[in-house]
Protein backbone atom coordinates (compact mmCIF):
# COMPACT_ATOMS: atom_id res chain seq x y z
CA UNK A 1 0.00 0.00 0.00
CA UNK A 2 1.53 3.14 -1.07
CA UNK A 3 0.56 6.82 -0.77
CA UNK A 4 1.65 8.68 -3.85
CA UNK A 5 -0.95 11.45 -3.69
CA UNK A 6 2.17 13.85 -2.28
CA UNK A 7 0.74 17.49 -3.27
CA UNK A 8 3.36 19.19 -4.63
CA UNK A 9 5.41 21.93 -2.46
CA UNK A 10 3.43 25.64 -2.79
CA UNK A 11 4.70 27.33 -6.44
CA UNK A 12 6.16 30.84 -4.86
CA UNK A 13 3.13 32.65 -6.92
CA UNK A 14 3.82 35.67 -5.38
CA UNK A 15 7.35 36.26 -6.68
CA UNK A 16 6.65 35.47 -9.73
CA UNK A 17 4.03 37.80 -10.25
CA UNK A 18 6.59 40.46 -9.03
CA UNK A 19 8.78 39.09 -11.69
CA UNK A 20 6.13 39.69 -14.38
CA UNK A 21 5.70 43.26 -12.87
CA UNK A 22 9.12 43.73 -13.28
CA UNK A 23 9.12 42.56 -16.67
CA UNK A 24 6.37 44.26 -17.47
CA UNK A 25 7.64 48.11 -16.31
CA UNK A 26 10.81 46.91 -18.04
CA UNK A 27 8.87 47.40 -21.31
CA UNK A 28 6.66 50.58 -20.46
CA UNK A 29 9.51 52.43 -19.63
CA UNK A 30 11.23 51.15 -22.82
CA UNK A 31 8.26 52.00 -24.53
CA UNK A 32 7.81 55.50 -23.03
CA UNK A 33 11.36 56.40 -23.88
CA UNK A 34 10.61 55.36 -27.32
CA UNK A 35 7.74 57.71 -27.05
CA UNK A 36 9.00 60.50 -26.09
CA UNK A 37 11.30 60.60 -29.38
CA UNK A 38 11.04 61.76 -32.79
CA UNK A 39 14.51 60.12 -33.76
CA UNK A 40 17.16 57.57 -33.52
CA UNK A 41 16.32 57.56 -29.57
CA UNK A 42 18.80 54.08 -29.02
CA UNK A 43 20.06 53.26 -25.84
CA UNK A 44 23.52 54.15 -25.11
CA UNK A 45 25.74 50.61 -25.07
CA UNK A 46 26.99 51.15 -21.54
CA UNK A 47 24.90 49.68 -18.53
CA UNK A 48 26.14 51.79 -15.77
CA UNK A 49 23.49 53.90 -13.85
CA UNK A 50 26.42 55.66 -12.29
CA UNK A 51 29.59 56.22 -12.63
CA UNK A 52 29.46 56.18 -16.48
CA UNK A 53 30.76 59.37 -16.37
CA UNK A 54 30.39 60.66 -20.18
CA UNK A 55 28.06 58.68 -21.24
CA UNK A 56 24.90 59.95 -23.67
CA UNK A 57 21.24 59.79 -22.22
CA UNK A 58 19.76 61.76 -24.65
CA UNK A 59 19.06 64.74 -26.87
CA UNK A 60 17.38 67.34 -24.94
CA UNK A 61 15.02 68.24 -28.30
CA UNK A 62 13.86 64.93 -27.33
CA UNK A 63 13.27 65.78 -23.68
CA UNK A 64 9.66 68.25 -23.26
CA UNK A 65 9.45 71.75 -22.14
CA UNK A 66 7.55 71.18 -18.44
CA UNK A 67 8.33 66.56 -18.68
CA UNK A 68 10.52 64.53 -19.12
CA UNK A 69 11.93 61.26 -20.35
CA UNK A 70 12.28 57.79 -18.70
CA UNK A 71 15.43 56.22 -19.85
CA UNK A 72 15.41 51.82 -18.86
CA UNK A 73 18.91 51.40 -19.63
CA UNK A 74 20.67 52.76 -17.37
CA UNK A 75 17.39 53.62 -15.30
CA UNK A 76 17.38 57.82 -14.95
CA UNK A 77 14.75 60.27 -15.46
CA UNK A 78 15.92 63.17 -17.77
CA UNK A 79 13.14 66.29 -17.27
CA UNK A 80 13.19 69.41 -18.83
CA UNK A 81 11.92 71.98 -16.24
CA UNK A 82 11.87 74.80 -17.99
CA UNK A 83 13.05 75.61 -20.88
CA UNK A 84 16.89 74.75 -21.39
CA UNK A 85 17.26 73.78 -18.07
CA UNK A 86 18.07 70.08 -17.74
CA UNK A 87 18.17 67.59 -14.71
CA UNK A 88 18.38 63.85 -13.82
CA UNK A 89 16.91 61.35 -11.39
CA UNK A 90 17.35 58.05 -10.62
CA UNK A 91 14.46 56.18 -12.41
CA UNK A 92 14.16 54.04 -9.18
CA UNK A 93 11.16 54.33 -6.65
CA UNK A 94 12.32 55.24 -3.30
CA UNK A 95 9.33 53.24 -1.97
CA UNK A 96 9.46 49.56 -3.39
CA UNK A 97 12.12 50.06 -5.48
CA UNK A 98 9.90 49.45 -9.17
CA UNK A 99 10.85 51.73 -12.13
CA UNK A 100 8.76 55.34 -12.28
CA UNK A 101 7.13 55.05 -15.80
CA UNK A 102 5.71 58.23 -16.95
CA UNK A 103 6.03 61.67 -16.35
CA UNK A 104 2.57 63.89 -16.69
CA UNK A 105 1.82 67.49 -15.98
CA UNK A 106 5.12 68.24 -14.31
CA UNK A 107 5.57 64.99 -12.20
CA UNK A 108 7.24 61.59 -12.32
CA UNK A 109 5.11 59.27 -11.98
CA UNK A 110 5.51 55.32 -10.14
CA UNK A 111 2.64 52.81 -11.08
CA UNK A 112 3.16 50.49 -8.56
CA UNK A 113 1.74 52.13 -5.46
CA UNK A 114 0.86 55.84 -6.92
CA UNK A 115 4.22 57.88 -5.34
CA UNK A 116 4.55 61.20 -7.52
CA UNK A 117 7.78 63.40 -7.82
CA UNK A 118 8.69 66.31 -8.89
CA UNK A 119 10.68 67.12 -12.50
CA UNK A 120 12.35 69.89 -10.50
CA UNK A 121 13.87 68.32 -7.80
CA UNK A 122 12.56 64.78 -7.48
CA UNK A 123 11.09 65.48 -4.26
CA UNK A 124 7.74 63.75 -3.51
CA UNK A 125 4.85 65.10 -4.57
CA UNK A 126 2.29 62.03 -3.09
CA UNK A 127 3.54 59.12 -1.60
CA UNK A 128 3.79 56.48 -0.57
CA UNK A 129 7.74 57.20 -1.23
CA UNK A 130 9.09 58.93 1.88
CA UNK A 131 12.21 59.96 -0.36
CA UNK A 132 12.44 61.98 -3.40
CA UNK A 133 14.42 60.44 -6.55
CA UNK A 134 17.57 60.99 -6.01
CA UNK A 135 19.44 63.30 -8.53
CA UNK A 136 21.91 62.39 -11.34
CA UNK A 137 24.96 64.15 -12.20
CA UNK A 138 24.64 65.22 -15.93
CA UNK A 139 26.34 68.11 -18.34
CA UNK A 140 24.68 68.94 -21.42
CA UNK A 141 27.21 68.67 -24.75
CA UNK A 142 26.29 69.96 -28.30
CA UNK A 143 22.53 69.65 -27.17
CA UNK A 144 23.24 66.47 -25.63
CA UNK A 145 22.28 65.17 -22.31
CA UNK A 146 24.90 62.92 -20.99
CA UNK A 147 26.19 61.69 -17.27
CA UNK A 148 28.50 63.52 -15.65
FE1 LIG B 1 6.95 53.34 -6.27
FE2 LIG B 1 5.72 51.91 -4.38
S1 LIG B 1 7.46 51.35 -5.57
S2 LIG B 1 5.20 53.87 -5.16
Amino acid sequence: MTHQLVPAAPVPQVSRRGVLQATGLAAVATIVAGCGSTGDASGPAATSSTGAGGQALVEVAQVPVGGGVVLDEPAIVVTQPADGTVKAFTAICPHQGCLVSEVVDGEILCPCHGSAFSIVDGSVIQGPAQEGLAAEPIAVRDGTVTLA
